[in-house]
Formats: C-alpha cells, structure tokens, sequence
C-alpha cells in the first residue's frame, strides 16, 4: 500500500527564541551543516506533501529566505503577533482555505524529529481514521511540556498545557510533542473556535483536541519510540546537546555502513557528507558541507574539509581543504590548506606547510615544502622545490602559469605569473622565473654569487665572527684580512650561464656599502 500523502505539512517557526540571546533567528541557527529550520523541512518533504507552509513572524524575511533555500515552492505565511499555536495555524487555514486531507504540524526549533517518525505519525492517522493524531512521547522531566490526558478507556481526551494543569495533571509523564495529523476541513473548523482563556491568554492549538472530540471525533496518539526526538531548542545549551546528539547520531550510521570512526565524540559531519566503506576518519576530523570521502581513505588527525573530494586511498593528514578535490591515492598534509578551485592528481603528493589555491597537480607530482601555489597547473611527475611561491597577482589582476610533466622545479623559486614551464624543464634553485622555460632547458634567473673576502674582519672587527673567521684563517693558513677581497667563488655547478648575471666587483662594492647603511 502506498504511504497517505499529506496534502499540507506546516511548519510553526514564527517565535521570538528570545532565550538564544543571539543575533540570528532562531530556527536559522544551525547544526551538521543545516539550519533547525532546514532539518525540520527535510523531514516534511520526504513526507512528499503537496505543499510545504512556514509560519514566520520574527525576522520573517531571513526565515522566509532560508525556508525558500530549502523548499522553492514554499508557502510563507506571516503572523504578525504570537497569538499562540492555535493562532498561528487559523491564520494558515484562512489564508489558504481549507485543505481537505491530512495536515501535519510541526515546529522549526526541533530538528532530531526523524522523517520516518512524522510518517509514522501520518500512517497512524491514517489508518485510525483519526481527526487529529497527537505525536506524543514520555520523558523523565515534563515540565514546560503540555501533558496527554486520557479518558477512563485510555483514549486521549484533551492536553492540557503546564501552566493551566493541576497537580494530579502535572505528574503525568507523556508529554504533547507539537506534532499533530490533522483532517484538514475538521482542523480548520476548530481552529476558530479555540479560546484565549488560559493561563496565558493565547490561542492554543492543543485546545483543538477537546473541540474534535467535543464534536465526537476519534483523536489518537502515537507514542515517540525515541523521545529524544521531540525536544526542542530553546537556548544554545539545548542546542549544543541537539547538535552533539545529532551527530552521534550520523557518525553511528557511517559506521554501521563501514566506515571506521576512531574517536566519534571528536568527529564532527555534516548532514550531506557521503562517506565509502573502509574510509577511515582520526579524531579532530570536522567534514563539512557535501564533502565525499572515497573507500580506504584516511581523514585525520585534526582535518577541516568543506565541499571537498576525497578519493579511494587517498591521505588527508592535519589539513584545511574547501572546495578541493584530492585523486586516489594522493597525499595532503600534514599542514596543507586547499582553497577552492584546487585539484590533486592521483598519487600526487602535497606536503607541509603547502598552500594550494585554484590549481591542478598532475598524476604523481610532488609539492613536498613551504609552497604556494595559486592559479596554476601543474603536470604530472613534476617536483616543486621547497619554498616555491607561484606569484599569481600582480596588485591589480590574477594571472595564471603553466609547469609541464616532469619538470624540476628548484629550491626558494618566484615563478612570476603568467609563465610557462615546459615539459622536462628544470629551473635553478633561488630563480625569479619571469619568462618562459622551453622544454628541457635549464632556466637560471639569479645573480651569480661573489664572496667578499675577509669582509667580516675588515667590517665586523672584534665581534665573534671576525675572531671565529681569524683563527679559521690562521688554522688553514690562507691569506691576510686585508686582502683586497676581490676574488670570486663560482657559486653554482648548473652554471649554464645563458641568463646569470655576472655579479661584477662593482655591482658588489655597491651593494656592500648597501648592507652598511641598512644596519
Ligand atoms: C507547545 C505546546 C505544548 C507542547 C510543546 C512542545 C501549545 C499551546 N503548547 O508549547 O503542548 O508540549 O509545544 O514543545 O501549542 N509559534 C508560532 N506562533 C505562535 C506561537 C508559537 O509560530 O504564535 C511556534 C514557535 O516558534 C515554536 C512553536 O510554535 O516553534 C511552539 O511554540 P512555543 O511557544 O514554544 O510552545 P510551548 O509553550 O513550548
Ligand atoms: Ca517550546
């Protein structure tokens, strides 16, 4: 038999939640990746209603905003004062007209509420053929909470709300939940007939029990086989255990799937995070937004990935990933951040304190130190020298730069963006690369090293390096301190010479007068 398809689900959401003391709505406030508000639509639409009412009132535009988020074709209705629940639904029933067919209530502030337990709630009712089914739930504590009253038979007879409960009332512990089915004509009907005189003077849906069953209609109860489920958020402590519940909660069904979670009280996930069997998360993991993590991957220790994905086997170690995407078998960490638009070839290596923005790394390349690498590609096979920086911005525009397959890049390299490394190319270590490297060749762009000697004794007299470089001299025998200190040492053994500067005796005495005035 095919589920009842409810032909309305209303979501209360109109209150101030004055007692989260915060700037933000409310319902907007969020948990594994969605808003309160969004957890409780996710459950409403998988009940496929025709249609999907919030009532808003506080901060209306940012809830109806996030309601729309969620739900395209939502319905917003506006309540302009809290007249009470009751109110709040008489105004959707006279806004809408009456809906004939079964209308579930729920509320925006309790977002363990599980889908299958609302379509348990709507099965019930259904099959009762009931005029209203109470989703009802017993907890240890109901106080605050509207209590189930029940006839000599046990059938409900009305609920009766805290405030306006006697003693005997208060002691009974199945609780109102706020979720409701409801015959859509009989609902509309009652509610304008609720009255305001309560302990509170408001208009309450709970009142709409009693007039169904005053009008001989059969009102049924489901009990919550997780009472968990109905509590609702009312300040952020509340929320806190809300979220830390909803989270064990997630992590127990990765878990039954397969995935090993080393420390679940350290692991955080978001709702839309997919997770392979054999995956494998270390603690201080957070995977955020619609991250993926693939089959015998490894996330962790201490990993932040948003939006990311993460391929079979790969290795995300101490690392901040968003947006990225990380090929099978690759290494990341640790100390690695991936910004977005960055993509990691199989069996790439990126390593520490590497930082990637809107790049590919090819198949099997490695970017092992201390890199930057922003608005790049760079092929496969190709190492990256420690301290590399790929200077992508000129102070005005991003400009981007190509490395081949199989190039070497050297040690402490600026490759000033847009440049073009070829396939097999090397670059000498300390380069500021500024053109084009063509395939195979070796680009130098630095200046040719010259040692002044015995500077240090001339100009640092008496310090201990000019006493340390005198008793080096006087130990190997070689010349005076007062050398003229013109002799030069060839630097580099991949001295092509193509693109060296010569680092010329004067260029030098300049710069040593230089280094005097800087200190
Ligand atoms: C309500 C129930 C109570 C139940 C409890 C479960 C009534 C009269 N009482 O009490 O039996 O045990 O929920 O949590 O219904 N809202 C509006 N507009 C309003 C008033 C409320 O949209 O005018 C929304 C609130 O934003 C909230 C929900 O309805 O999401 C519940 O309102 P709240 O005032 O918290 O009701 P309770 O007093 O907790
Ligand atoms: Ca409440």
């Amino acid at each position: 038999m095919s589920e009842p398809r409810p032909v309305a689900v209303i979501v209360l959401a109109a209150g101030e939640g004055t007692r989260m003391k915060s700037r933000i709505p409310k319902v907007l406030h969020s948990l594994c990746g969605r808003s309160m508000l969004g957890h409780a639509l996710a459950a409403a639409g998988e009940l496929d209603p025709q249609r999907v009412v919030v009532v808003a009132g506080h901060r209306r535009d940012e809830v109806s905003a996030e309601a729309a988020r969620h739900v395209p074709d939502v319905c917003v209705v506006v309540q302009e004062r809290l007249g009470g629940t009751g109110h709040a639904v008489r105004i959707v029933t006279e806004a809408l007209g009456v809906m004939p067919g079964i209308v579930v209530v729920t509320y925006g502030d309790m977002p363990l509420l599980r889908a299958r337990t609302l379509a348990a709630l709507v099965r019930e009712h259904a099959a009762a053929a009931n005029a209203v089914t109470v989703l009802t739930a017993r907890i240890p504590d109901p106080s605050g909470y509207g209590r189930i009253i029940r006839d000599a038979d046990g059938s409900l007879a009305e609920i009766v709300e805290e405030a306006d409960a006697t003693a005997a009332q208060r002691a009974i512990d199945e609780i109102n939940s706020g979720c409701y089915a409801f015959d859509g004509a009989l609902l509309a009907d009652a509610v304008k007939r609720v009255a305001t005189s309560n302990a509170q003077g408001q208009e309450y849906l709970t009142d709409v029990v009693a007039i169904l069953r005053g009008d001989g209609h059969h009102a049924g109860t489901i009990l919550a086989a997780d009472p968990a489920e109905v509590e609702g958020v009312n300040d952020l402590v509340q929320l806190a255990k809300v979220r830390r519940a909803f989270n064990e909660r997630l992590l127990e069904t990765w878990m039954r799937a397969g995935v090993t979670i080393v420390d679940p009280a350290a692991t955080w996930i978001d709702v839309d995070v997919t997770l392979a069997p054999d995956a494998e998360i270390l603690p201080g993991t957070h995977l955020e937004g619609h991250t993926v993590v693939g089959s015998g991957a490894r996330i962790g220790p201490d990993c932040l990935l948003r939006d990311t994905l993460v391929a079979p086997d790969a290795k995300v170690l101490y690392a901040v990933c968003e947006s990225a995407e990380i090929g099978p078998g690759a290494d990341v960490g640790p100390f690695a951040r991936l910004r977005p638009g960055t993509r990691i070839g199989p069996g790439a290596h990126i390593g520490t304190n590497v930082e990637l923005k809107n790049a590919t790394v090819g198949e099997g390349s490695k970017v092992p130190h201390l890199t930057y690498v922003g608005d790049a590609d760079i092929g496969a096979h190709s190492n990256i020298g420690a301290a590399t920086v790929f200077v992508n911005y000129d102070g005005i525009a991003k400009h981007r730069s190509t490395v081949g397959d199989y190039v070497r890049i050297g040690a402490d390299n600026m490759l000033v963006a847009p440049v073009e490394i070829g396939d097999g190319a090397y670059t000498a270590a300390g380069s500021v690369i500024t053109e084009d490297v063509p395939p195979g060749a070796l680009g130098v762009a630095r200046s040719k090293q010259h040692n002044s000697e015995g500077w240090v004794e001339r100009r640092r007299p008496g310090t201990p390096a000019a006493e340390a470089a005198a008793r080096a001299r006087h130990a190997t025998g070689s010349g005076s301190a007062e050398s003229s200190g013109t002799k030069e040492s060839p630097g580099t053994k991949e001295s092509s010479g193509t693109k060296e500067s010569p680092g010329t005796v004067e260029g030098w005495a300049r710069s040593e007068d230089e280094e005097t005035q800087a200190r």
